[in-house]
């Protein structure tokens, strides 16, 4: 057979037999035309990119307006994570635990060794060597990704440290999950690629906790495809965490300074396409302009306890793979500004003049070419509801373009947390923010959140859903041994004697009446934010109700701010009946939890339960 005919093509700087064997294998499984190894230059992006151009999978933009920019389009059905595709396979099925897919791990390698047979004929094999966090530092965790998709080695040197360098650090010996990723399309002799290849009948996103791998195949997409970020820095991750003592947390951090000159850094977990890259680059609004918001991370926290007891947070990530549809200058300067140039667009509308546009971007162009390359104008919108992009449109840039970027964000020893925010979508229920009375109380919060879905996964949405801590698809164990292990944490740091970080919960998503939005959210989430800080230094009061304490209205600053009472109470009032509800569907939810579901969150229900005079 021709497997073995396949050059490795390792550089000399390759010296780690393990790694070579590995490479050795699946190029031998894959059989892959030929291999290259990414350093991670610049030389070496230009090179794939401008190749991609060619291959018609990336178009440049005009660079004059976006320079050194890409728009690539996916196939229609490779659009956002594919969770009923997502699989944990640890050995044993309650390990998985009720929320995630389980398959055998015996019975999952016989699955996918045919479906990775021959998987990578008549395209490249690209080594992908990357490092999540710092590189070095003692926090941060080395993957190689094999891959034969361009696209993700050019991304993965965006989100991610890649290239030589990670070899470097990882030597002759150095530990590393290996990270499998084929797009399922093989190019037999002499056939045509086309511009985004993948497997529309077959998606597998496999995950082993006990041996620590990865195995996608079938899509090229986000996180299915880049495997540093939910597979690894998530789902592995958090197997990793729970037996090492950390947290591995779909979380921003972020850096707040008040007007006195006191820096604190927050947590916050969102789930997907909530509010995370918005949040963490907030610009204070007037009346503000004493504060200052920065950027440690946007979608990822690693977080461990330091000799002290506190808690310290890496953003693993280098670069931001962000919600494109409903940026703009009103909604997310910073963001934009970040997208000026160095940017990979992935499904927004090209317009007439080379540059990209997307719903609630601002003002439409008259015409332009929609993701899935049909002519589109406003009337054509209007008459058939087309979107110019998709709404799971996605940018990726690196980290660096961030105005707002933390100084500490590549430091090594990460940031102390001083407090966690967990905020759902609700158009209803949820008060607009809420902090915990103790530890316990802040994990029962997290723990029942419910979000309404939105277009990051493939499926329904707008439905709500619990999503425990915005990791529903990201927890890579059982989600009741999850909610132990923080329950554990915050015991283990409360014997050290430190302070622990406040635990809050927000939303900024009610509606009205009118269907809309009450909150007018974005810079002006700042206002919650102040609060939380305040409340850290003990300086404004909050109203005790079943679920926490929330501020009244004149707890919050309302300076350069026109919301009435009467809107506040619509974002924040409690609905007895409707938190009846909401206490039925934690029930539902610990019902499905119920294998080692911690007690303490049983007590809690009903400690809420009681205070509604159920
Ligand atoms: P992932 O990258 O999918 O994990 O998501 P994310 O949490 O980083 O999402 P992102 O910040 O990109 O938010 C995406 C959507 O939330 C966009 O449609 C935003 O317009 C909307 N959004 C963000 N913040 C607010 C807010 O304060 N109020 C309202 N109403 N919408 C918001
Ligand atoms: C999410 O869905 O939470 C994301 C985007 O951050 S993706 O990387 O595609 O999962
Ligand atoms: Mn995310």
């Amino acid at each position: 057979m021709s497997a073995t005919t396949i050059a490795l093509n390792a550089p000399d700087y390759v010296k780690h037999p393990k790694l070579l064997a590995w490479v050795q294998d699946m190029v031998d499984l894959t059989q892959p035309r030929d291999v290259v190894w990414c350093d991670g230059s610049q030389a070496e992006y230009d090179r794939l990119c401008t190749q991609m151009v060619d291959a018609g999978t990336m178009r440049r933009l005009n660079a004059a307006k976006r320079p050194n920019s890409f728009l690539a389009c996916s196939d229609p059905s490779d659009v956002a994570r594919v969770e009923d595709r997502t699989y944990i396979c640890s050995a044993k099925e309650e390990d998985a635990g009720p929320t995630n897919n389980w398959m055998d791990p015996t019975a999952m390698r016989a699955t996918l060794k045919p479906l990775f047979t021959g998987s990578m004929r008549g395209r490249t094999l690209y080594v992908v060597p990357f490092s999540m966090g710092p590189l070095g530092s003692p926090i941060a965790h080395i993957g190689v990704e094999l891959s034969d998709s361009a696209y993700v080695a050019v991304n993965m040197r965006l989100m991610t440290r890649m290239g030589k360098a990670v070899l470097d650090v990882l030597g002759t010996d150095g530990e590393f999950v290996p990270c499998m990723h084929t797009v399922g399309a093989p190019l037999e002799a002499g056939q045509t690629d086309v511009a985004w290849p993948c497997n529309p009948d077959t998606k597998y996103i496999v995950h082993y906790p006990e041996t620590r791998e990865i195995w996608s195949y079938g899509s090229g997409y986000g996180g299915n495809a880049l495997l540093g970020k939910k597979c690894f820095a998530l789902r592995i991750a958090s197997t990793m965490g729970r037996t090492q003592g950390w947290l591995a947390e779909h979380m921003l951090i972020l850096g707040v300074t008040n007007p006195e000159g006191r820096k604190y850094h927050v947590a916050a977990a969102f789930p997907s396409a909530c509010g995370k890259t918005n949040f963490a680059m907030l610009i204070p609004p007037k009346g503000f302009e004493g504060w200052k918001v920065t950027t440690i991370g946007d979608d990822i926290a690693w977080i461990k306890p330091d000799a002290n007891g506190r808690l310290r947070a890496i953003n693993p990530e280098a670069g931001y793979f962000g919600v494109a549809p409903g940026t703009n200058m009103k909604t997310n300067p910073n963001c934009m500004e970040s997208l000026n140039r160095d940017v990979i667009f992935t499904n927004v509308a090209l317009t007439d003049d080379g540059d990209v546009w997307w719903e609630g971007m601002g003002e439409a162009p008259a015409h332009a070419i929609d993701w899935q390359g049909k002519d589109w104008t406003p009337a054509i919108a209007k008459e058939t509801g087309a979107k110019a992009a998709h709404p799971n449109a996605r940018f990726t840039v690196g980290a660096t373009n961030n105005p707002a970027l933390d100084e500490a964000w590549d430091d090594p020893a990460g940031v102390a947390i001083d407090a966690f925010i967990f905020g759902g979508r609700r158009s209803d229920t949820v008060p607009l923010i809420t902090e915990a009375r103790n530890w316990t109380e802040g994990v029962y919060m997290a723990a029942t959140m419910g979000s309404e879905t939105t277009a990051a996964a493939f499926g329904a949405q707008g439905v709500v859903r619990r999503d425990p801590f915005a990791m529903l698809p990201f927890a890579g164990y059982n989600m009741s041994d999850y909610f132990q292990h923080w329950l554990n944490m915050g015991e283990q740091l409360g014997q050290t004697g430190a302070v622990l970080p406040k635990i809050f919960t927000t939303n900024w998503f009610r509606k009205g009446e009118d269907g809309q939005f009450v909150w007018p959210g974005f810079g002006e989430n700042m206002r919650a934010l102040k609060w939380m800080i305040d409340r850290i230094e003990g300086k404004t009061g909050g109203a005790e109700h079943l679920a926490g304490v929330t501020p009244h209205y004149q707890d919050l600053d309302w300076t350069g701010l026109d919301f009435s009472e009467h809107a506040f109470d619509a974002v924040t009032s409690i609905n007895p009946t409707a938190w009846r509800a909401e206490l039925d569907l934690h029930t539902e939810l610990f019902d499905k939890l119920a294998h080692n579901l911690p007690q303490a969150l049983l007590d809690t229900r009903s400690l809420w339960a009681a205070r509604l005079g159920a």
